[in-house]
């Protein structure tokens, strides 16, 4: 015990002192900044001061992958580079495929003059979803059903280990927007209205880089080695709150509402040593966030003492002006001074650069401006061993998809499975369903559809119907393989009245819901249940017993049709592991997630979000029935 408390103790002593402590001075051969045995503020301070301009401007520039070279990169000093929502280096990559890629880029960066890396960045929103056959895990809002932080830290460090595989040191993760509207497009990208819910999910940052040591400085960004990846809380601040949950719109809420509801995360994650923050594309009370200096410079970087460094979305800065990017140089000058470090270009990298220097040279951005958001890009890149390992292998390969992953992800389906009716009464629970039987039908659009039941960013931006695009199991598979070997399963997508009078059925599973989305494309009004969906919820349980399992990131309406369900499951978009929710249907596991959210009787109430005075919901939020394997073993 004694040997095995040391060690680590020392070790983590040395590497406090390494931070902040400039122990010995560097011979003249050496030079600071590459010396790991220096301080990493000391480091960032020697490579800080031998930077030209150009070279501090360029490691502000995050470009976009496609049509990038590694000479684009050298001879603008390029720091960054990302991964759009599918953006790939071609169709089933492989890890060596990404590995390659990434390599070639690094080598422009470290051909300059200085040798400063670059740190590439991707969308690892539920799993390393762009990468085909990685696990896809639950989105966030089934996680936030789960109730489980340690479950999500184990999801994160699965998720660093898959995009570590690939090559990539840093992950746009996790999104901490506490969804106030189910309207929102990105909704399930929160893990619950309730911000104490989405606080303890920030376990998330633990996971992918790791847990700080004991007596590490509290909001130092950490990483915790090559197996880790650097994380990004986004969006700050308010995103959730949009009015109508219209996607990058304005959150209107005083001062106090925006603390209590939409800030509590953040100090979380920074608490964590979360390398890097994201800002929204919404506005607060019709301010745009990337222009905002109070809530980004003041309070993010002042208050609440954030080291890392803080990112743009996506041509976030374009959209300050109105029509989208109709003057650049508002749109720079605005989002620098309002303390923005690292610009998602993505593209135009020649007129960001171009217009960044004039301001700078013209004194409308300060060379101070420029140097604490360098010094930060700088610091993170240090702390996440970019100068020491910028050049990724493979040795993490088999990590993609591995069977250790596909079971925790399994897991989490399991958890995340909220019960919201169980019989039509209370005495004759229909779930757990019997494994033995004689015929079973499995009905529905997205019961045997990985695309469906994955939902947005998964392979492509908005994701994407169909079973060929990755791998995984259905939830038509999981059924399959978990019934008695007598009990017969048939699958009909959209069954005819005639069939299901023709056929004897013991019971019906019918699976529907939302078609895949991202962002905007998410936005909607009605919250109805997608034709032919709908059709086949009444159709197949006006003749058959059934339970319907709802796949969508959100509450839908279903208040009018509830009457007509024997029970009814809300699994979100469970992501690539079917077999999760055959685990729970058939009683192998217990029902044990509670609504993240409150689910609405009409959109007409929206928002309404739990504590609202004027509260009246269908199902409340914290709601889920359970069951238990005692019962489970009984109904078999
Ligand atoms: C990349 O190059 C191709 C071929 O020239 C072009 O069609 C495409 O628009 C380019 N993409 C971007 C993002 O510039
Ligand atoms: C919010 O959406 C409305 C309707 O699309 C639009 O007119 C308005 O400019 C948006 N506001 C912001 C701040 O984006
Ligand atoms: C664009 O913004 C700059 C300063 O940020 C301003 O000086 C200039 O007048 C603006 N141009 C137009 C066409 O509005
Ligand atoms: C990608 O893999 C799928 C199988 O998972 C296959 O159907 C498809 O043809 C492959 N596409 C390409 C371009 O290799
Ligand atoms: C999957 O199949 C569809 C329809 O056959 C086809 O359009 C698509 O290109 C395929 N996807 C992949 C990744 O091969
Ligand atoms: C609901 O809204 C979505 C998104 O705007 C739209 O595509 C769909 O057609 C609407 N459905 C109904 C039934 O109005």
């Amino acid at each position: 015990m004694a040997s095995r408390f040391l060690a680590p103790t020392m070790s983590i002593l040395v590497g406090i002192l390494l931070l902040f402590v400039h122990t010995s001075p560097v011979g003249a051969a050496g030079e600071v900044y590459k010396d790991p045995n220096q301080p990493v503020e000391a480091r960032v301070q020697d490579l800080l001061q031998k930077m030209t301009l150009a070279e501090k401007i360029g490691q502000m520039t995050q470009l976009e992958r496609e049509n990038m070279t590694a000479e684009i990169i050298k001879n603008n000093f390029i720091g960054s580079l990302l991964s759009g929502g599918g953006s790939v280096p071609k169709t089933n990559a492989t890890a060596k495929d990404w590995v390659d890629m990434i390599n070639e880029f690094q080598k422009g960066a470290m051909s300059t003059r200085l040798g400063i890396p670059i740190i590439y960045g991707i969308d690892a929103v539920h799993g390393h979803n762009n990468v085909y056959k990685a696990t896809i895990f639950p989105h966030n809002v089934g996680l936030g059903a789960s109730r489980d932080p340690d479950l999500v830290k184990r999801i994160g460090a699965a998720t660093a280990l898959e995009v570590r595989a690939t090559g990539i040191p840093y992950a746009f993760a996790p999104c901490i927007a506490v969804c106030r509207d189910p309207r929102w497009g990105r909704c399930y990208e929160s893990y619950s209205e309730d911000h104490t819910v989405v606080q303890q999910m920030t376990e998330l940052v633990t996971g992918l880089q790791g847990d700080a040591p004991s007596g590490y400085p509290e909001d130092y960004p950490y990483l915790g080695g090559k197996t880790k990846v650097v994380a990004c809380a986004k969006h700050y601040v308010g995103d959730g709150g949009t009015v109508k949950g219209i996607n990058e719109n304005n959150t209107l809420i005083d001062w106090k509402g925006l603390l209590d509801i939409h800030m509590p995360a953040y100090p979380d994650t920074i608490r964590k040593g979360v390398g890097t923050v994201m800002i929204s594309y919404s506005s607060w009370n019709g301010k745009k966030m990337h222009a905002n200096y109070d809530l980004v410079t003041t309070h993010l970087k002042g208050v609440l003492k954030f080291k890392g460094f803080v990112i743009s979305d996506w041509q976030g800065i374009d959209r300050i002006t109105y029509p989208e990017h109709s003057n650049y140089t508002y749109s720079v000058e605005a989002s620098i001074n309002a303390g923005l470090d690292m610009i998602m270009v993505p593209y135009n990298y020649n007129e960001f650069i171009g217009i960044l220097t004039q301001l700078v040279q013209k004194n409308y951005v300060s060379m101070s401006r420029i140097d604490d958001a360098v010094a930060r890009i700088l610091r993170v890149k240090f702390v996440a061993g970019l100068f020491e390992n910028p050049y990724a292998d493979l040795s993490l390969a088999d990590q993609i998809g591995s069977k250790d992953h596909r079971e925790l992800a399994r897991e989490a389906v399991r958890k995340s499975l909220v019960l919201l009716k169980n019989g039509k009464n209370s005495n004759s629970p229909l779930l757990p369903l019997p494994k033995k039987s004689g015929k079973v039908l499995v009905a529905g659009s997205h019961a045997n559809n990985i695309g469906l039941q994955c939902g947005g960013w998964t392979i492509t931006w908005h994701g994407t119907p169909g079973n060929n695009y990755t791998t995984g199991t259905t939830i038509f598979d999981g059924i399959k393989s978990t019934v008695d070997p007598g009990t017969k399963v048939i699958y009909r997508n959209n069954p005819s009245d005639k069939f299901l009078k023709d056929t004897k059925f013991d019971y019906a599973v019918v699976v529907v819901g939302e078609v895949p989305y991202s962002e905007t494309q998410g936005d909607n009004l009605n919250l109805t249940i997608p034709q032919p969906g709908l059709d086949t919820v009444q159709t197949v349980c006006k003749n058959i017993k059934c339970v319907v399992v709802l796949i969508s990131g959100r509450p839908l309406v279903i208040e009018p049709y509830l009457s007509d369900m024997d029970a009814l499951v809300a699994a979100w978009l469970p992501g690539s592991e079917g077999k999760g929710v055959a685990d729970v249907l058939f009683g192998d596991f217990p029902f044990t997630g509670k609504l993240p959210r409150t689910w609405f009787k009409r959109v007409d109430q929206l928002p309404m979000n739990v504590g609202d005075a004027h509260y009246d919901p269908l199902f409340p939020f914290g709601f889920g029935l359970e069951t238990h394997p005692a019962a489970a073993a009984k109904a078999q």
